[in-house]
């Protein structure tokens, strides 16, 4: 591929069609006028990189600064870090993420999401992209209250959002993700309501339309809230409506399925649920492994989880389970046509390797990295370390 300047890309790739590569290397599915196949062709190599060979999995580590403190803070820094200045924290932070990026394997990871910060100022993606690792970049802005159910919040930053996604594949990106936070409660108390829901999915929807244009392959990452009362049956309900509002909207809005991605929550009782510590990773697995064949279309290459701030060994069993039932299903089960499963998680792969970073122990920060990395790994293809 030529390099990738300031003028390289027209700012809408859709409209501008490359004949001469569209004959070359067409894509091997039917497309929309709208989607010129050499775009195409690049954003379905990409979303099919990014979940092969199974197992491979994406590095969450789009945390916005004060985030980020949070972690890099612990107990022991905790007065040190109200000492510290805005570019004391800031040149914390990128010693962070580079230490981080330098540790990881492409043996396990196929791709890591950043900060817009750590793309643009901190000019990271190509110590990735040098390992054989695919950059990607947060797209979502902050978050606002819905004026008709104050307690769900829409996300912000649709405006603008086609120029900040070609910087950021100016500067090495090639796939961005966009997180809408889902409220879910009891039916009872009613969470999600009709708005709150059809607000996220259209807002999601527009975002993987938008990167898709800008050359990026789009994760649209429903994240169902776990807070609440709700039990598993009802978890389960919301997670499935929600993704089957996501891609009615990614229809109407001409998002190209094949060169896209989805990141969910794992469907889960609420923490003020009764039956959150009587669900098993199996429970967990068979409910998530029945929405997603309910509502993610089979075009859709891969299925990345986040991991919610679960422990990392809680996280990995959800997905080994749901991996495990895949493998020991009937040939004529729908398990066997979910897309590929696997991971993106952030505080599930780093929470303890960044506590020994903390502590300057960079050996065991690496170490642990590649554990939890590994754990991953062999989760998405069903096993246990
Ligand atoms: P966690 O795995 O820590 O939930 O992070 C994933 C993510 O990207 C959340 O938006």
């Amino acid at each position: 591929m030529p390099p990738i300047t300031a003028n390289s890309y027209p700012s809408n790739l859709f409209s501008t069609p490359d004949l001469a590569s569209d004959r070359r290397n067409p894509p091997d599915v039917f497309l929309q006028p709208l989607h010129t196949s050499s775009v195409a062709r690049e954003l379905i190599d990409t979303a099919r990189a990014l979940v092969h060979p199974r197992g491979k999995g994406i590095y969450a580590t789009d945390e916005d600064p004060q985030t980020i403190a949070a972690v890099l803070g612990g107990p022991i820094d905790e007065a040190r870090l109200k000492e510290w200045t805005e570019e004391e924290q800031r040149d914390r932070r990128r010693k962070w993420r580079e230490a981080a990026y330098k540790a990881i394997s492409s043996e396990y990871i196929s791709g890591v999401i950043l900060y817009p910060e750590t793309l643009i100022e901190f000019q990271l993606a190509e110590l990735l992209t040098s390992k054989g690792i695919i950059p990607g970049v947060r797209a979502n802005a902050d978050l606002r209250p819905i004026p008709r159910s104050e307690a769900e919040l829409a996300v912000e930053g649709l405006d603008g959002l086609l120029k900040k996604l070609q910087a950021a594949r100016i500067a090495g990106a090639r796939f961005s993700k966009w997180r809408c936070p889902i409220a879910c409660t009891s039916v009872v108390r009613g969470l999600p309501t009709q708005a709150g829901l059809e607000t996220q999915a259209d807002t999601l929807a527009q975002y993987a339309a938008i990167s898709q244009q800008a050359g990026l392959v789009p994760i649209v990452e429903p994240d169902v809230a776990f807070t609440e009362d709700a039990d598993l049956p009802r978890s389960a309900d919301v997670h499935e409506r929600v993704i089957s509002a996501i891609y009615e909207r990614c229809r109407v809005h001409g998002v190209l399925l094949e060169g896209s991605l989805i990141k969910p929550s794992f469907p889960q009782p609420g923490l003020k649920h009764p039956s959150r510590d009587k669900v098993t990773a199996e429970d967990v697995g068979l409910a998530i492994a029945t929405v997603i064949a309910r509502s993610v279309p089979i075009s859709v290459p891969g299925v990345v989880f986040l991991s919610g701030g679960l422990p990392s060994e809680v996280a990995t069993s959800y997905l080994a389970a749901l991996n495990a039932l895949v493998n020991s299903s009937k040939p004529d089960s729908p398990f066997r046509r979910l897309p590929v499963l696997s991971f993106s998680f952030g505080r599930a792969l780093q929470g303890d390797a960044a506590k020994h970073w903390v502590r300057g122990d960079e050996e065991k920060m690496k170490e642990t990295l590649e554990k939890w990395s590994r754990a991953c790994w062999l989760a998405a293809q069903g096993k246990t370390a």
